[in-house]
């Protein structure tokens, strides 16, 4: 591996102070439990792994999923069907805009990592909803190689509950034929979707299958196409961080993906996966010390893609 365990974890320290610039979100409240002060970061490539902090510590995936349940609706029914009903372009928005599906003529979300993209790509999953939801966990489990990984209940109850704005958007497109079928189905397995649990070392996991074109680093299999791992890479790289990904480009240069929960998923086409957890957002909704320390990770080792 390229960096040792004592590496890691100074630019862990470095980057630790940087949580005190970020909030921890309350729009779902139990998000706003969280501890402030976890932070945890796993790197992994092939068979090694190097920790730092609070590996073993379970959070939600929040937005972190987007990009499972995106490899797995490109896996159902192609990039024909999922691209007319979602765009490819990056927003300049914050992952709840409503404003550009107004906009889009005819409506349509402008890509998959925004609330709105997200939830027609869980609309395209093949299945019932029961369905969806089983095999979207089933899909966590086999990218994580844990086939105990559950769905958060609590935080999806609470999600539910607070998610005014995510029915708006659903009602939104199915009126213009974006989605279709029942609205509160849908939603429940996009929240619980959002709500599967992992810890840094399952993320990181996830990170080396998207990284290393979709194969499994162990056993060899390939778990998604090469061609649907470069796409979600590609989104990655121009949505990952919302609004904020053209910055993240510049000082990080790794694709990866946030979450609410202070989660994110990198995924390096070398076949390099990261996962880390640090709750204090910024701004734009990503982990102010979790983007600082894959930033530090990646200029002290040159890691940019670009
Ligand atoms: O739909 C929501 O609002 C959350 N379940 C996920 C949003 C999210 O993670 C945005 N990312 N930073």
């Amino acid at each position: 591996m390229f960096i040792a365990q004592q590496e890691l974890q100074a630019l862990m320290e470095k980057a630790k102070p940087y949580a005190e610039n970020g909030n921890i979100p309350d729009y779902i409240p139990a998000l706003h439990e969280m501890d402030e002060n976890l932070f945890g970061i796993v790197i992994r490539k092939d068979n090694e792994i190097v920790a730092a902090g609070d590996a073993d510590h379970r959070f939600t995936l929040q937005s972190a999923s987007k990009v499972i349940s995106l490899a797995l609706a490109l896996m159902d029914k192609g990039e024909e069907v999922v691209f007319k009903k979602v765009g490819m372009e990056p927003t300049g928005d914050p992952f709840n805009t409503i404003q550009a599906l107004e906009e889009e003529e005819p409506s349509k979300p402008l890509n998959p990592m925004i609330n709105a993209g997200a939830i027609a790509v869980t609309s395209l999953i093949a299945g019932s909803p029961e369905e969806k939801k089983r095999r979207l966990l089933d899909f966590v489990r086999e990218l994580a190689d844990n086939n105990k990984i559950s769905i958060c209940e609590k935080t999806a109850q609470s999600e539910w509950e607070h998610s005014d704005l995510n029915k708006a958007l659903s009602y939104f497109m199915k009126s213009h034929n974006v989605i279709h079928g029942h609205i509160d189905e849908l939603l429940d397995v996009y929240i619980k979707q959002c709500s599967i649990q992992v810890n840094c070392k399952e993320l990181a996991r996830i990170g080396s299958v998207i990284g290393g074109n979709g194969k499994d680093p162990v056993s060899g299999r390939q778990l998604i196409p090469p061609r649907i791992a470069a796409i979600i890479k590609t989104f990655m790289v121009t949505c990952g961080m919302y609004n904020a990904s053209g910055e993240f480009a510049i000082r990080v240069g790794i694709p990866a993906k946030s979450g609410v929960s202070g989660a994110l998923l990198g995924a390096h086409p070398n076949g390099i996966g990261f996962g880390i957890i640090s709750p204090p957002l910024n701004e734009y909704g990503n982990s102010a010390a979790g983007i600082k320390v894959l930033e530090e990770v990646s200029q002290t080792y040159t890691l940019s893609i670009f």
